[in-house]
């Protein structure tokens, strides 16, 4: 108690000597934390819930030399958390999208993806190990727009998904916090549609130019027809 109240002090003063940003709390606990070094304290498992092909952390504990930390989990005998759905990215060429996700705080045996579009049925895709993060959706429409949900489940039973057809929950439109996403597949024939607006465009201008030069050789070289033309407006005003 002695020491690590002298050892604060000593912190304190430094802070001031060398005009350092003042110190938070935490920065304290963590300055003192450093000193007696690692044995009280074991760190975290390398584990990162949105790695793909992690392996679940209850392994690299059991496998780790030194003792390590793992997040806590929810009980096996409850279906798990659902996972948190991360990046969703569309592929147009091929029609195709890589979905990404986290696992939840839950003991997880599988995953797997439904997929559904507008209010038709959701399609459950292939069984994916609990190392799993990552998966690849093929054979989507061109310019449909669908909805992606990640399911996890263990012997207990399988996590939630909101309800089919449930859009409340990304109702803002970005990716909520949830096992949910929609995407949209930009239509295929996309030389077509740049072909269709490029001559749109062209077309635009062309008769833009035209009406132009029209009007300023009206201006520059007829003048008498201009005379001309002038007067009936002048009578109609
Ligand atoms: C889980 O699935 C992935 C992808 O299919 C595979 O690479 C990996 O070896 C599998 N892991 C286990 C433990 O079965």
């Amino acid at each position: 108690m002695l020491r690590s109240l002298c050892l604060l002090r000593l912190l304190v003063a430094f802070s001031f000597i060398s005009r350092a940003q003042p110190l938070a709390p935490q920065d304290f606990e963590e300055e003192e934390d450093e000193i007696p070094r690692s044995p009280l304290r074991p760190v975290f498992c390398d584990y990162d819930r949105c790695r793909h092909l992690q392996v679940p952390c209850l392994e690299l504990q059991r496998a780790s030399p030194t003792a390590c930390l793992c997040p806590g989990l929810s009980s096996p005998a409850q279906p798990p958390a659902p996972p948190r759905l991360g990046e969703v990215r569309v592929a147009a060429e091929d029609s195709s999208a890589a979905v990404h996700w986290c696992a939840p705080s839950s003991p997880v045996h599988q995953y797997w993806l439904l997929l559904w579009e507008g209010s038709g049925a959701p399609q459950r895709g292939p069984a994916l190990n609990s190392t799993v993060r990552r998966t690849e959706l093929k054979g989507l429409k061109p310019g449909r727009a669908y909805v992606v949900c990640v399911v996890a489940a263990n012997e207990a039973g399988e996590s939630s998904v909101p309800e089919a057809g449930g859009e409340g929950s990304e109702g803002s439109g970005g990716p909520a916090f949830g096992p949910c996403g929609r995407m949209v597949v930009p239509p295929r024939p996309l030389t077509l549609l740049h072909a269709a607006l490029g001559v749109g465009a062209a077309l635009a201008l062309l008769s833009c130019g035209a009406l132009v030069w029209h009007f300023f050789l009206r201006q520059r070289c007829g003048c008498p027809r201009r005379a001309r033309a002038r007067a009936p407006p002048a009578e109609g005003l």
